[in-house]
């Protein structure tokens, strides 16, 4: 699919964003496996969650969409922590790398073999990562060239272990503390800087015995996981988008409601308002252990700086659409430590800079960094997704500031975690 985007005037409204990514996959997963229902509220519409909810019915768990006071719920109905029943063949996780590295941590748990497996960007996804302790906690696992999808895990009675994350990733640790949900005795995570802690809050709120301390947590196995109604706050990584093209853009006024702010994903807003972001907090509240609020943000001068160390890593997701900001700050825009990035849904570094050199814009590129001098503008152009739909929504807002209207090549691709984004989009362009 191709979209058109027309440079836009100015940006006025209230923006809406699908329930957080993230905390969807998190609840699909854990509620499959608690007892009885659970009423999942703003559950992700993405194409990445429904992915989740269709591995855990393949894996014997019912759920349905009903309606509540007007809104659709998800009701998941859990069959308990030994309810799941061997698939009737692979599992497909599509684009969803969390699928295939958080639920490896639960399969690796099962008396009965699992075959997980998704589409070619998924098949080029480093797994090492999980394959290595879910080994030494007693599974066993084949991989293509021992370390890509699919993988065949043969679950087994799993033991307790302490494990070092070798690279910051809230994927990996979740893989290790869902495994560890099963095992014998402790199971304890440390990791070299803070990751998104959403699957310890949700382990919590449904009854398991978690200890979470900074960088470092501990789950007692052999707890029992109980259903219940959960509510999922707006992703603040799909607002990133409306964040940023408002900050940037010459006359904008936009209201964010619902988002989550889990302190563990914030430092988005950290980074912009260091760099003169107009960014209110309006309102919040907590929910189910996580804190959603109300954003309100205006046009703004920003200077642009250095995203370096823990806060690449705080920031991963974000990064594309930083990269379009890092181009019009004043300033420019440094990423350091950003290795990561080459093997997310696409190589995100490649993909940002060859769609900037496309739009007329100056980037420079390392193996882990990326440096886009400031006050540059954006030529219309022929804009790439290379599948991967942040890199199509981050070129949507440079779409904003062109020079012309601008052709997105697979813009289908927004749909794995922000299927209504064009529409959004178009709503509140002026
Ligand atoms: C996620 C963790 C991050 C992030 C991804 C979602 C999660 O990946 O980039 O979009 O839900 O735990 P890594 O764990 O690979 O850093």
């Amino acid at each position: 699919m191709i979209e058109t985007i027309a440079p836009a005037g100015a940006l006025h409204g209230v923006v809406s964003v699908p329930g957080d990514k993230s905390i969807s996959h998190r609840y699909a997963m854990l509620t499959s496996i608690a007892e009885g229902d659970s009423k999942i509220h703003n559950y992700s519409t993405g194409e990445d969650c429904h992915s989740t909810l269709s591995c855990m019915r393949a894996l014997g768990v019912e759920h349905q969409v009903s309606e509540m006071d007007g809104r659709e719920v998800l009701v998941v109905m859990g069959k308990g922590i030994h309810g799941l029943r061997a698939p009737a063949g692979p599992l497909d996780v599509g684009n969803s790398g969390s699928t295939i590295r958080m639920l490896s941590g639960i399969l690796a748990a099962q008396p009965f073999t699992t075959t997980i497996a998704g589409d070619c960007s998924v098949a080029k996804r480093p797994m090492r990562r999980i394959i290595a302790p879910l080994t030494q906690m007693g599974a066993q696992i084949t991989a293509n060239e021992g370390q890509f999808p699919p993988l065949t895990i043969r679950g087994s009675r799993l033991r307790g272990i302490e494990y070092e994350l070798p690279v910051a990733s809230a994927q990996v640790k979740s893989c290790v503390l869902l495994a560890g949900l099963y095992a014998e005795g402790e199971t304890a995570v440390s990791e070299p800087v803070t990751t998104r802690d959403h699957t310890e809050i949700a382990l919590r709120e449904l009854g398991a015995d978690v200890d979470l301390q900074p960088r470092h947590v501990r789950i007692r196995g052999g707890a029992t996981l109980q259903g219940r109604e959960l509510a999922v706050p707006g992703d603040l990584s799909s607002a990133a988008f409306f964040l940023i093209a408002a900050l940037i853009s010459r006359d904008a006024d936009l209201i964010l409601a619902n988002v989550g702010l889990n302190p563990t994903r914030t430092a988005l807003l950290d980074v912009l308002r260091g760099m003169g972001g107009n960014i209110k907090l309006l309102d919040f509240h907590q929910t189910n252990g996580e804190l959603i609020g109300t954003l309100q943000v205006h046009s703004s001068k920003l200077k642009g700086g250095v995203i370096e160390g823990p806060t690449t890593a705080a920031v991963i997701d974000e990064i594309p659409i930083l990269a379009i900001l890092g181009a019009v700050s004043e300033e420019g825009l440094l990423v350091k430590d950003a290795a990561e990035l080459r093997v997310k849904e696409t190589d995100r570094i490649e993909a940002i800079a060859s769609n900037l050199r496309r739009m007329g814009v100056v980037v420079n590129t390392t193996q882990n960094s990326i440096q886009i001098p400031g006050r540059q503008s954006f030529r219309a152009s022929e804009i790439d997704s290379f599948g991967d739909h942040r890199v199509a929504m981050a070129f949507s807002v440079a779409a904003l500031m062109a020079d012309g209207p601008c052709t997105i090549q697979q813009a289908e691709a927004a749909s794995v975690s922000f299927p209504e984004f064009y529409t959004t989009l178009r709503k509140i362009v002026v």
